[in-house]
């Protein structure tokens, strides 16, 4: 089925005011569910987001042979008989977290057949760090027909170093490697929160990982899994983007279900750029008064400045005053919504991997296309601000990572409709 091609009608100038619950993670959530496969057991997991990758997941379980029940905000994996090792093509193209599978299907099954993942149009997003990692714990992997189909009888635990600290290959290395027989450490891992929140969620299931959130983590095998309940993480994406949403508009917000240390980069350059931020508990208020100014961001592997806030944080320079530099060292071709933004009038010229922002006074509302999740919210984003009317097109991209998204800036001031085609 072809996703809807919904937009978003946006009329900007209001502050937004009141306070939003953040949701689940979707970045916790995917590899949370595709570790459910690991265990024979029941594996219970809330504060799920209600989202289209979310879903996708859940039938890509179901593909498997996993039972699933769900209800708001919660589902339960039933993973004792799984019943293929093939997710089917279609299912792969549509979301690219479905490569998570590979690792915890030959942790559990010794093997799996996948085509290459899909996912946003931000750039090659290459699987050779997982493939080399899930080949150092004695997988056999080869390449047909457009097929990956990785094999082994039993993993054994390994030392991996990674090139990169990709997020992804951590997560999908940790997967294979608890069922593996023997210790495997993989250095330079990813430490974002998210790898944090895996390891939790493996550990409630009877594994033993140490070291999760640091450059180092330890790995020792067990011969089997059980069952676990698990409460996944605030989405720190969606809480950034409100964040943001709040002080470009000049607004008063309180986000409630944060952690404040997961959003400190995101903190850090909203008070460089004259915005109030001050964490109180789990919630956190944002504010702003009058006009931000230019600041220069690095896009860099957690803790540094996500490269899934960069968009946002570019409609939000786009208005801001002075010139601001922003770099994105994680991604080749992560620019796509600036064609978009200058059709709102903003002034940004890319060379390489670098976007010099020179703010307007004031963006103007234009029919505009999301290209990719993050470059689409930061599109809704700048509409909040733009004099008269945005839309916003191909918002299926949005929905892939925001639970009612049109429905939250509602309640918080904001003049937004879905337009339902
Ligand atoms: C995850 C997030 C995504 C976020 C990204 C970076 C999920 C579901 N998605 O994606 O929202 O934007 O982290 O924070 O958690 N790379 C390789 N070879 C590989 C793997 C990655 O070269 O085998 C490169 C990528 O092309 C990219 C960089 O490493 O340039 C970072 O990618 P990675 O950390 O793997 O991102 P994802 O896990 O795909």
């Amino acid at each position: 089925m072809l996703p809807g091609m919904d937009k978003f009608l946006i009329t900007g100038g209001k502050p937004l005011q009141g306070t939003v619950r953040i949701a689940g993670a979707k970045n916790a959530t995917l590899p949370v569910m595709a570790a459910t496969l690991l265990s024979p057991g029941v594996s219970e997991i809330h504060d799920v987001p209600d989202l289209r990758d979310v879903r996708k997941m859940k039938d890509i379980l179901t593909i498997l042979g996993a039972k699933i029940e769900s209800g708001p905000s919660w589902c339960r994996v039933d993973a004792s008989h799984i019943t293929s090792s093939q997710v089917p093509e279609r299912l792969m193209r549509e979301m690219r977290s479905s490569v998570f599978i590979m690792g915890a299907l030959l942790g559990r099954q010794g093997a799996v057949k996948l085509s290459y993942p899909g996912g946003c149009a931000i750039g090659p997003r290459p699987i050779d760090l997982h493939l080399k990692g899930l080949a150092s714990l004695g997988a056999r992997i080869s390449e047909r027909h457009g097929y990956i189909i990785a094999e082994a009888k039993k993993l054994q635990g390994s030392d991996i170093h990674l090139d990169f600290p990709s997020v992804g290959a951590t997560e999908n290395i940790m997967m294979a490697a608890v069922l593996a027989d023997g210790v495997t450490v993989i250095r330079n891992a990813a430490k974002e929160p998210e790898v944090v929140d895996l390891q939790n969620f493996l550990n409630k299931m009877g594994a033993r990982i140490r070291g999760a959130g640091t450059d180092t983590i330890k790995i020792e095998g067990v011969s089997t899994l059980g069952s676990a309940s698990h409460n996944v993480i605030p989405d720190r994406i969606e809480a950034g983007t409100f964040m943001v949403a709040a002080a470009m508009t000049g607004g008063d917000v309180y986000l409630e279900n944060v952690i404040a240390e997961h959003n400190e980069p995101v903190t850090a350059k909203l008070r460089e750029a004259g915005a109030f931020v001050e964490p109180v508990g789990d919630k956190v208020h944002v504010w702003a008064k009058g006009r931000l100014t230019a600041v220069d961001v690095k896009t860099l592997p957690y803790p540094g400045y996500p490269t899934d806030m960069q968009p946002q944080t570019m409609a939000m320079l786009s208005g801001a005053a002075g010139t601001s530099v922003i770099i994105e060292n994680i991604f080749a071709n992560r620019f796509k919504h600036v064609d978009e933004l200058r059709r709102m009038g903003a002034q940004i010229s890319i060379e390489g991997r670098a976007a010099v922002i020179r703010g307007v006074e004031r963006l103007s509302g234009a029919a505009v296309e999301a290209s990719d999740l993050r470059a689409g919210v930061a599109l809704v984003l700048a509409g909040l601000v733009a004099e008269g009317q945005t839309v916003v097109d191909h918002i299926y991209h949005i929905d892939r990572g925001y639970e009612g998204l049109e429905h939250k800036l509602a309640a918080l001031g904001a003049q937004v409709q879905r337009l339902q085609k």
